[in-house]
């Protein structure tokens, strides 16, 4: 998508970090943006800040984990600004605990959201951009949890690697549209995400206030040292505009996918050296 000024944007997880830089950073390209998250009271400072910027902005309550929501989503966007382009499918929430010990519930309630909701964005827009016939970006928020497996947090690396996969596969079936799709993978980023930990049904009932602030076993340190989420989101668009795929955005994380490639290819090569399926 090489021309973002005068496009429509529907961004999910829009009323803070990622996503909401994401959102200014697109209507500083000149793009109409709808903002939608399922926090109705974040979603509505959003949308004044980002109006008071100049920006056109409408918002939508969505909760990206209900199907009927997100078309509900879709047709506010289209009423308010009659079509829509790029499609920011970034809310998401993070999982961590020890195999073993994680409720069914908590896995169900991540994938729930960094997955289902994913899908739900692309089911529901795709007929739309299709119709339209002008083309458009799909943009996928996954993670450097969707490149390779990390201790500790196996349940959300589960869910962004089925993001990063699923956008691969979407990426040769949009092109017949002229659909652009992207993967947005960044390391640690400075947001509330967090503070998101604590929302997992086994916890919601029965954490308080003081436990919340000591923070999630060191994990709001990381994202408290994390990058800018306006830099990630000026890449971002930038490399939309490239139609660019993979988005990385911390470039000491390549040394760690070179590892693990190098890994999967040695077991390859095990394989081949043994000699037992060859033909
Ligand atoms: N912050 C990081 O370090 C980091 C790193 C890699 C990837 N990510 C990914 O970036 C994306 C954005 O995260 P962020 O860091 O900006 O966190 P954030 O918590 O600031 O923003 C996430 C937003 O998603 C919304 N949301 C949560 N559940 C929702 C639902 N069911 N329906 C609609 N909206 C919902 C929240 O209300 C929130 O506004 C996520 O997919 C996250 O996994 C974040």
């Amino acid at each position: 998508m090489t021309d973002i000024n005068g496009r429509v944007a529907f961004i999910t997880g829009a009323a803070s970090g990622i996503g909401y830089s994401l959102a200014k950073t697109l209507a500083a390209r000149g793009a109409k943006v709808m903002l939608a998250d399922k926090s109705a009271e974040n979603l509505l400072q959003a949308e004044d800040d980002l109006r008071n910027t100049g920006a056109d902005v409408a918002s939508v309550v969505c909760d990206v984990t209900s199907l009927d929501s997100m078309k509900a989503a879709a047709q506010a966007t289209l009423g308010s600004f009659g079509k829509v382009h790029i499609v920011v499918n970034n809310a998401g929430v993070p999982m961590g605990g020890k195999p073993g010990r994680i409720p069914m519930e908590d896995w169900r309630w991540v994938l729930d959201i960094n997955v289902i909701g994913v899908a739900h964005g692309v089911e529901v827009f795709t007929p739309i951009l299709q119709a339209q016939g002008e083309g458009g970006h799909f943009l996928n928020t996954a993670s450097m949890a969707g490149l390779m497996g990390q201790a500790g947090v196996a349940p959300y690396v589960a869910s962004k690697f089925a993001v990063v996969g699923y956008s691969e596969s979407l990426r040769d079936e949009m092109l017949a549209d002229n659909i652009g799709v992207s993967v947005l993978c960044p390391g640690y980023v400075k947001t509330g995400i967090h503070s998101a930990m604590f929302d997992r049904p086994s916890l919601k009932a029965t954490i308080d206030e003081p436990a919340k602030n000591k923070g999630y076993k060191g994990m709001d340190k990381l994202i408290k040292n994390g990058m800018d989420p306006d830099a990630i989101a000026n890449w971002a668009v930038e490399c939309i505009e490239k139609n660019q795929f993979y988005i990385f955005t911390h470039p000491e994380i390549r040394d760690d996918y070179a590892a693990r490639s190098a890994a999967i290819l040695s077991d390859f090569d095990a394989l081949i050296d043994d000699g037992r399926f060859s033909s």
